[in-house]
C-alpha cells in the first residue's frame, strides 16, 4: 500500500514552531516512527510552503497512491485550488491537523478540504497522522 503525507505551509518548522500548539517533534523525526509503526507501507513524504507546489503534488500523487494524508496548514481555511484538487484526483484524502483547529480563532474553522475529503482530524497532535494512516490500511481504502 502507498501512502503519500503532504505537509503545507510552515509545517517544516515542527518542533520550533509555536511549541506549546504543535509540539516539540520535527516532521522527520514523527515520520521515522510512522514508518516503523507501519513497515508494510511505502510512504512518501513531502512538503512545501507554496500553494501552487501543493496543488501540484496532490495532481501527480492523486491517480497513483492508495491514499494522501493532508495537513494544508493555513491554506486549509484560504485555499479553493486545493479544494478543487482534492475533488479533482482519484486518491481519497484524509485531512489532518495538529490542532484543534475549532477551538482557536474563528478563521480557522472554515475549510476548503473537509467537504472534499473522506474525513478529517484534528486536534490529536501528530497522533492524527498516524490515525488516517491506520484507518487507510485497516479500510483498505
Ligand atoms: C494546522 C492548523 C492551521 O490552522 C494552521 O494554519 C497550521 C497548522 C494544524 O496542523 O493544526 O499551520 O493545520
Amino acid at each position: 500500500m502507498k501512502i503519500a503525507i503532504i505537509n503545507g505551509p510552515n509545517l517544516n518548522l515542527l518542533g520550533k514552531r509555536e511549541t506549546d500548539i504543535y509540539g516539540n517533534k520535527p516532521f522527520e523525526k514523527y515520520l521515522d516512527e510512522l514508518k516503523a509503526l507501519f513497515p508494510a507501507v511505502e510512504f512518501h513524504y513531502y512538503q512545501t510552503n507554496v500553494e501552487g507546489e501543493l496543488v501540484n503534488e496532490l495532481q501527480r500523487v492523486g491517480y497513483e497512491y492508495d491514499g494522501i494524508v493532508l495537513n494544508p496548514a493555513g491554506y486549509t481555511h484560504t485555499s479553493v485550488a486545493i479544494g478543487d484538487a482534492i475533488a479533482a484526483i482519484k486518491s481519497p484524502v484524509v485531512e489532518v491537523h495538529i490542532s484543534n483547529v475549532h477551538a482557536r480563532e474563528d478563521f480557522r474553522k472554515l475549510s476548503h478540504v473537509s467537504g472534499k475529503s473522506v474525513g478529517s482530524i484534528f486536534g490529536l497532535g501528530l497522533k492524527g497522522y498516524e490515525l488516517a494512516v491506520r484507518w487507510f490500511v485497516e479500510s483498505n481504502h
